[in-house]
């Protein structure tokens, strides 16, 4: 154990099941690895149709089960003492046709009576068709195992391997390594980092930007910082130096994260640019897409003629300067707040700012997402799109740091 209570080398038990995502499996072997897991794996005979023993053997290193009455297997390592000799179990993929097994206590192969043979935490990743997920036998089954004490991460919502669309998709590896990490050591956030970016530098902007009209008044948007706020705070806690560069907001900055304030959309440029080089940066500020071409000196008077015109001059775009950069950041993740077109506005910010991943949400009004204490976010990458399900900013931002953190890996 660390003195942050995290095993030092967690020894994973990973159930591959037979479904079109087993296929994710071999990565999610390596990326365990990365983190220092040791991992041993079963498969189910379904999961054999996606991916071969050999190549699961070559990534973890170890020898693959899948057989109950095997010989040699049971005079080597018992199955009893195969879900003995692991910290934690974790199914990934999980079919329906698995968590229907478990939930009623089935052990008719390797991989049930393993599960019903273990006293260790049992994290699950299920992933399965949307009418599957929803049929009311699954969700008795996902009463009953979560009832019993299992752990879930996922599904996610987003297109599917049959065409369909929505919630069934296998999480993303990075937040299954997430989970997997957050249950070794104890937590009961799925989505604990942990101490995951430890030695990293992570760039945050956040709020909105004041464009001034003149002495006294300016152009402004409902940004609160709220969200920006969240990530700088679950970057520090998984053990990233933070620097924050904020516009007005009422929050006070998180403890231990610099925090440069700042008014303007070229003043945020600016300290931006001087913060760098960093390993993440994330461009969650409300920028000012425009500036008023000239400030008024003292307050414009009323005048019975006509109101004032005011002039305006386009602000440089922060996200795309310092994708463009030639200290670029490894990892460079930009927002998009719409009010229409979400993904396919998104997609073409992702593409036009340059940079690896686009976080899209509806900002619509009614949706209280600026200001507000929620938010619903889409995960936009050059390969496709992970939905995420509304949930608290800090939730959203543990979420967004333990993806930077598998990223980085
Ligand atoms: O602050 P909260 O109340 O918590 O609300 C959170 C939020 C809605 C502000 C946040 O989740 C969010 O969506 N932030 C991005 C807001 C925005 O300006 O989006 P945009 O689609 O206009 O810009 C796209 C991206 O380019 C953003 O990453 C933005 O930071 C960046 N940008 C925009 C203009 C500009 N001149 N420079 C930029 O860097």
């Amino acid at each position: 154990m660390t003195d942050d209570g995290t095993l030092q080398n967690p020894r994973i038990l990973l159930i591959v099941s037979g479904g079109i995502a087993a296929y994710k499996a071999l990565d999610l072997i390596r990326r365990l690895k990365d983190q220092g897991c040791s991992v041993r794996v079963i498969l189910t005979q379904a999961a054999m149709q996606f991916i071969t023993p050999l190549a699961a053997s070559s990534l973890s290193g170890q020898k693959v089960y899948s057989e109950i009455f095997s010989l040699t297997d049971e005079a080597e390592i018992g199955h009893i003492r195969l879900s003995r000799e692991a910290d934690l179990v974790l199914v990934a993929p999980a079919t329906a046709d698995l968590m229907a097994k478990m939930a009623s206590g089935h052990a008719d192969d390797l991989a049930s009576t393993v599960l019903l043979a273990t006293d260790k935490r049992v994290l699950i990743a299920p992933s399965m068709n949307v009418r599957m997920w929803e049929h009311a036998a699954t969700q008795r089954n996902v009463a009953t195992l979560k009832s019993d004490g299992v752990l879930f991460v996922g599904p996610a919502e987003g297109d599917m391997a049959c065409g369909e669309y929505g919630l069934g998709r296998m999480s993303e590896i990075t937040e299954i390594v997430a989970a997997v990490m957050g249950a070794v050591s104890g937590s009961t956030n799925m989505s604990a980092p942990l101490q995951s970016l430890k030695g990293k530098h992570v760039l945050v902007t956040a709020g909105p930007t004041h464009e001034p009209i003149d002495d006294v008044r300016y152009i402004a948007n409902r940004s609160s910082g709220k969200q920006g706020y969240a990530i700088a705070h679950a970057a520090k806690a998984a053990g990233a130096r933070v620097t924050l560069v904020s516009g007005p907001t009422s929050i006070p900055p998180p403890e231990g994260v610099k925090h440069i304030s700042v008014l303007t959309a070229q003043e945020m440029r600016d300290a931006t640019m001087e913060a760098l080089p960093a390993d993440v940066f994330i461009s969650c500020a409300a920028v000012a897409d425009w500036r008023v071409t000239k400030v008024s000196a003292g307050k414009i008077k009323k005048s019975k003629a006509r109101p004032p015109q005011i002039d305006l001059t386009e602000n440089p775009d922060i996200l795309t300067e310092v994708s463009r950069s030639s200290s670029r950041p490894r990892l460079v993740i930009g927002f998009a707040a719409e009010t229409d077109a979400l993904i396919q506005n998104a997609r073409t910010k992702l593409s036009k700012k340059g940079c690896d991943i686009i976080v899209a949400n509806d900002v619509s009004s009614g949706t209280d997402v600026m200001g507000g204490e929620e938010n619903t976010v889409h995960i936009v990458r050059a390969s496709g799109v992970e939905s995420w399900p509304k949930s608290s900013k800090s939730d959203v931002a543990r979420k967004l740091v333990a993806l930077c953190a598998g990223e980085l890996s």
